[in-house]
């Protein structure tokens, strides 16, 4: 796929899926206007698409604060002439369970994760509607379609995410543009990383581990003792 003449804005694209998204764009064609809150990591990354011959322009943003999504795009249009794509990978992952999350943790995951997607959605489509084309990928996750434990506001967020996305993509489409979620499992990406690093080790244990032999045993044992709780007939 050719992204030639587009231009893409890609939040969160200091690490992690955003900036390989970015890496990706910029290899096949479009300009990239690197965006996150982590400036000199979002300078890193456009200096690096640069240095491999791409156009590419980093801006500070802070997704959830709607005037600095709207003057995200108006830079990335500034410097580009235009938005086609917008992939918002900006978020923040947390794992604390439903009775230890306090009201602070709810308001900034949902701020982040949910209310940034909402306001750079809108900040981009309200400049696509204009051009009458636009191609805007939202980063859910799997927690918002399973739950999950300890995602008690990311999963929220997230499920929120899945939602916005379904609205936008109906509202949108009369103007050619089109909107979805790509909802991953955990990956490598460093925010997931730290979170699984904080999780308490799970055994290693060689029985932990099912080979065929043990698999079959375990079969034998379910059916004998399944036979031995069968009443006689
Ligand atoms: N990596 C995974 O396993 C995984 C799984 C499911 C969903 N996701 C989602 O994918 C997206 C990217 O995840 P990742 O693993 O690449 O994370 P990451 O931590 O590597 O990257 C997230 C980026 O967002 C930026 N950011 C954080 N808060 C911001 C804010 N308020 N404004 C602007 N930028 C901000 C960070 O500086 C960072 O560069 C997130 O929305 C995450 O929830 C990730």
């Amino acid at each position: 796929m050719t992204y030639v003449n587009r231009v893409a804005v890609v939040t969160g694209g200091a690490s992690g899926i955003g900036r390989e998204v970015a890496r990706a764009l910029a290899a096949n064609g479009a300009a990239v206007a690197v965006a996150d809150i982590n400036l000199e990591g979002a300078e890193e990354v456009a200096a690096a698409l640069a240095n491999d011959g791409a156009r590419a322009e980093a801006i500070a943003v802070d997704v959830s604060q709607p005037e600095q999504a709207d003057a995200m795009i108006a830079s990335a249009i500034e410097a580009f002439g235009k938005v086609d794509i917008l992939v918002h990978s900006a978020g923040v992952g947390v794992e604390r369970s439903f009775l230890d999350t306090t009201p602070e943790e709810w308001q900034r995951i949902l701020d982040i994760d949910l209310s940034g997607t909402f306001f750079c959605g809108q900040a981009a489509a309200r400049h696509m509607v204009e051009r009458g084309y636009g191609r805007i990928v939202n980063l859910a996750s799997t927690a918002g379609v399973r739950g999950g434990t300890g995602r008690a506001a990311y999963g929220t967020a997230k499920g929120g995410v899945i939602a916005l996305t379904k609205v936008m993509a109906v509202e949108l489409a009369p103007y050619g543009i089109t909107v979805n979620a790509l909802a991953p499992g955990p990956s490598k990406p460093s925010s997931w990383r730290r979170c699984i690093r904080r999780r308490p080790a799970r055994s290693t244990a060689p029985a932990s581990r099912s080979t065929a032999t043990e698999r079959r045993r375990r079969r034998r044992r379910r059916r004998s003792s399944s036979r031995a709780r069968r009443p006689a007939t």
